[in-house]
């Protein structure tokens, strides 16, 4: 299954051509086989997927020696893992015997993986330690030759990234601008490191650009987040009414993107005099007894999240309070991995306020999510009648204007969509072998 599979990908005929990928995606839209063709989705996995930088885990997820998770980058199952001196690995995770996955939990804690068919048994670092009965393989193993497939790792604000590219440009690079709005994002800790939580996941039936346009998409919020809105205070109603609010959404370049739906929730430790949200009035309260004012402050501002969502391309979200994985699952189908951040050590009443507004947006009984998601799983669906169309991003074309990180529109424009399939399209042709 898994050749025939292979051997698909390769097939000459079924791979469009340059010209072909290139006439799919224009300035201002692109072609609706983008969401429906499998050969598109397996060139993605080898050409995107396979060839940048992809977000694995975040450092709070294994903070120990031989603490793992593990996930997938495109459909590759790997282990993320810490090693006796702290250097994080990203190892395929592929016995090197049979290909058997030596490690099917998602996360935990560990000496060493032990493959679970015939037993070879590999370090933290990868390398193969031992294998059961040797003396049959005479001098025929090369054990140095077999450890574990280990990826290029990199770090940057807590946030891990992997490639199977060796000759990517360094991670820092690939990030650019998106950098300092990573920096913005992880104050929200309020002093204390930041933690992720266990994610919450789902699937939904659609392709998984649709979510990815959908992070930094202001323009969908009153109409499918009319539940939630209502469903908030006056107050809070008030300030996520932002569509006709200063914010703007800005290209950060390599196909990142920043909305601001909220500027003066952009740095968290600013404006600490700000009046304390009615909302937050109880929790303020609480604080009280245990910090004093600059600290109450800072916490509940942290508590609320970042006013933007952050697209890191191809596969990582960080929108107000929590992150966003996005993992393909075939052209057709998407998980999607919701992570609420906390304060690590910080206030429990902080810690369950922050829990809360996560579950009462993004929840599986939440007023936000379970409405996005019905509107991606009915994009897809309409996908598939008039395949020759076309999904139009010219939402604030004509305002887009330069900066000094890339380029900027207004809060509701397609900016950071266009700024996602300029990378898609570059990663597709410059990726031709
Ligand atoms: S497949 Fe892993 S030991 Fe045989
Ligand atoms: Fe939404």
């Amino acid at each position: 299954m898994q050749c025939d599979h292979l051997i698909n990908v390769k097939n000459i005929d079924t791979v469009p051509a340059r010209s072909e990928i290139a006439a799919l995606v224009k300035h201002d839209r692109v072609h609706t086989s983008l969401y429906t063709s499998d050969d598109l989705f397996q060139l993605e996995l080898d050409r995107i997927f396979g060839k940048t930088w992809v977000w694995v885990a975040h450092a709070s997820e294994i903070p120990e020696t031989g603490s793992f998770k593990t996930t997938e980058i495109g459909t590759q199952p790997v282990i993320v893992v810490r090693d006796r001196k702290g250097t994080v690995h990203t190892l395929l995770n592929r016995c090197r015997h049979r290909a058997a996955t030596v490690c099917e939990h998602r996360s935990g804690k560990t000496n060493s993986f032990v493959c679970p068919y015939h037993g070879w048994g590999y370090a933290l670092d990868g390398s193969l330690r031992g294998v059961p009965h040797p003396e049959s393989y005479a001098d025929q193993l090369e054990k140095g030759e077999l450890g574990l497939v280990s990826l290029r790792t990199e770090q940057y604000a807590g946030m891990i990234f992997a490639t199977f590219n060796d000759q990517i440009e360094p991670l820092e690079d690939f990030l650019g601008a998106a950098k300092k709005w990573m920096d913005l994002f992880m104050k929200q800790g309020a002093g204390y490191p930041i933690k992720t939580g266990p994610a919450h996941r789902f699937r939904f039936p659609g392709n998984w650009k649709i979510q990815l346009e959908n992070t930094t998409d202001g323009y969908h919020f009153p109409v499918v987040h009319r539940s939630f809105l209502s469903s908030v205070d006056k107050q809070t109603e008030e300030m996520l009414n932002f569509v006709d609010g200063s914010g703007y959404v800005e290209d950060l370049g390599n196909g990142h993107s920043v909305m601001v739906m909220i500027p003066e929730l952009v740095d968290l430790e600013a404006n600490l005099d700000a009046p304390i949200p009615e909302r937050f009035s109880e929790l303020a309260d609480a604080l009280r007894a245990e910090h004093d004012e600059a600290q109450v402050r800072r916490i509940v501002r942290a508590v609320g999240g970042s006013g933007f969502n952050l697209n890191i391309f191809p596969n990582i979200a960080c929108s107000m309070a929590f992150f966003r994985v996005l993992q393909p699952v075939s052209v057709s189908e998407t998980e999607i991995h919701h992570a609420v951040i906390t304060m690590d050590g910080g206030p429990d009443v902080a810690n369950q306020a922050r829990l809360r507004l996560h579950e009462h947006f993004q929840g599986p009984m939440g007023f936000g999510t379970p409405d996005d998601s019905e509107a991606w799983e009915r994009v897809q669906r309409g996908a598939t009648s008039g395949e020759d169309l076309w999904i139009m991003l010219n939402r604030g074309l004509a305002g887009d204007y330069r900066t000094d990180d890339g380029l900027r529109s207004d809060v509701s424009a397609e900016t950071g969509m266009r700024a996602a399939y300029r990378q898609w399209k570059k990663l597709m042709m410059e990726n031709e072998q």
